[in-house]
């Protein structure tokens, strides 16, 4: 860190009184958005303030996803563009970060063929960003870290995005290399951060005036094991409860192979943590879950929606699914249908799968056609949609609990939040409600959002 401070003098010496703006964005899951907020707190300590506009810039930073082929074709496309701005303004900075950067091709790849780009930051080095930084700013063409910092997190300010919501990452990296996901490849193996230390950062968060704490990582339910039997997932929620103020805590991803009953306990013991889980299923099919690694049965993960829906029939579940993995068979496909049939989730998060190189799902044979796989994607969709808008009607008559998040873009006078259980409801409101907890009486569903009336 000594060594970031003389840098980050030298760098405000080079600026001196010249105010200095930075772009940064952010793509990708609610992890790399917290490293992006990370990102944003270094430049702040080196002079930076922020822009929305790429245009005004002296310093762009993408922040990247490679979880699909179609995430990296956008950053690729975007910073294809940064070419023509770069001509425009021969001293504009810009560097790439986050999970592309992991992998050597894409790398190489930038570095080969997008001059236009100064830097690239590796997902474990947003401490080297000082370095890079000088480095450009005293001339060289072109400056990289890939390096592991393991300390930095503890110590690092963020310029968080929103004022009344705060995501909290509880472990980096991923050990279970489901056979389609490049996650563990570009994150590295688990690493849980002290109990101590996500206390304290929640602790200074509700003080601070925090109404949602998200914590995250990419198998919450596996937090502590690598901390020698420390804190699991479920006490630490328990911790977390106890904390004073008037709160939300929500947490994501939790992986069905390690969801406890300890945690399902947790979930309706602790009256601060939401009632609500996403608990991505991704298939149907128990062939297909081998063939993905997922490590639990449609069997097993039933089990665990049924001893929820046995506290609460009504509990809300989220899930992620995958269609046309590969070689997934008609009737494979049919199963995931039957099986969103059954559980009635609020909502599900579907992607086509999207080949990963490097993963062992991409060595696979794949007989099933882009076009059946569309086809088989607008079905679910499809039937999802019809779904949430009986499942909905549920609420119709109910009091929610509201955190209140924005105005209404669709209408004039409305204000939209999420309510406890992670539905979004829109309600008639005045502005400066948001960042509120308000009780919502619902009076109409829609198959995206339900309406009504504060009370
Ligand atoms: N760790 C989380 C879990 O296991 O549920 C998932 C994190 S991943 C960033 C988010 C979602 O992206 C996954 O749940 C999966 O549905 C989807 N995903 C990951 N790799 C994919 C791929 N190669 N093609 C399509 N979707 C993918
Ligand atoms: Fe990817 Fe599986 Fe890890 Fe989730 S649990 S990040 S899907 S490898
Ligand atoms: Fe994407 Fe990396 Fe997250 S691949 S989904 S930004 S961990």
């Amino acid at each position: 860190m000594n060594n970031n401070t003389e840098k980050i003098n030298e760098i405000l010496n080079i600026f001196g009184d010249k105010s200095r703006k930075a772009y940064v964005r952010s793509f990708g899951c609610q992890l790399n958005v917290s490293d992006g907020e990370k990102i944003k707190g270094l430049l702040k300590k080196m002079g930076f303030s922020f822009t929305e506009d790429e245009n005004s810039a002296d310093l762009i930073i993408f922040n990247t996803c490679a979880v699909r082929e179609s995430a990296e074709d956008r950053v690729f496309g975007i910073i294809g563009s940064m070419k023509k701005l770069k001509e425009l303004n021969p001293s504009l900075i810009i560097g790439i970060s986050g999970c592309m950067t992991a992998q050597g091709h894409v790398a190489e790849k930038i570095r080969k063929s997008y001059p236009q780009v100064d830097f690239v930051l590796g997902t474990s080095a947003i401490n080297a960003l000082p370095g890079l930084l000088l480095d450009c700013l005293r001339g060289r063409k072109f400056a990289a870290d890939i390096s592991e910092y393991d300390d930095f997190s503890e110590t690092a300010e963020q310029v968080r995005e929103n004022p009344f919501k705060a995501s909290v990452p509880i472990m980096f990296g991923c050990n279970n290399f489901c056979t389609y996901c490049i996650v563990p490849y570009v994150r590295g193996r688990e690493r849980s951060r002290m109990p101590q230390d996500i206390i304290s950062e929640v602790t200074q968060l509700v003080n601070d005036g925090y109404k949602e704490i998200m914590l995250l990582g990419q198998n919450v339910n596996s937090y502590g094991n690598d901390l020698s039997g420390e804190m699991s997932f479920p006490q630490l929620l328990r911790e977390l409860n106890d904390i004073d103020g008037d709160f939300i805590i929500r947490f994501m991803s939790s992986h069905p192979k390690d969801a406890s009953q300890e945690l399902i306990d947790a979930i309706f013991e602790c009256e601060k943590v939401a009632k609500h889980l996403h608990l991505p299923v991704q298939s149907g099919s128990s062939e297909v879950l081998m063939r993905m690694n997922r490590r639990y049965s449609v069997e097993k993960y039933l089990d665990i929606v049924d001893s929820i829906r046995s506290r609460d029939p009504e509990f809300s579940l989220t899930t992620d699914l995958i269609v046309g993995f590969p070689d997934e068979s008609d009737e494979e496909f049919r199963s995931t249908l039957e099986l969103i049939k059954q559980v009635k989730y609020d909502n599900i998060y579907s992607f086509i799968y999207s080949k990963r190189s490097g993963t062992k799902a991409a060595e696979m044979h794949d007989a099933v056609s882009a076009e059946e796989k569309s086809c088989r994607m607008r079905e679910l969709l499809e039937l999802q949609r019809e779904i949430t808008t009986e499942h909905y009607k549920r609420f119709i008559g109910r009091k929610m609990r509201v955190l209140a998040d924005d105005v209404s873009k669709k209408r004039e006078g409305f204000l939209t939040g999420k309510s406890n259980e992670f539905i979004i409801v829109e309600f008639e409101g005045d502005k400066s409600l948001i960042g509120q907890f308000v009780d919502v009486e619902i009076t109409d569903a829609m198959n995206w959002a339900v309406t009504g009336k504060i009370v």
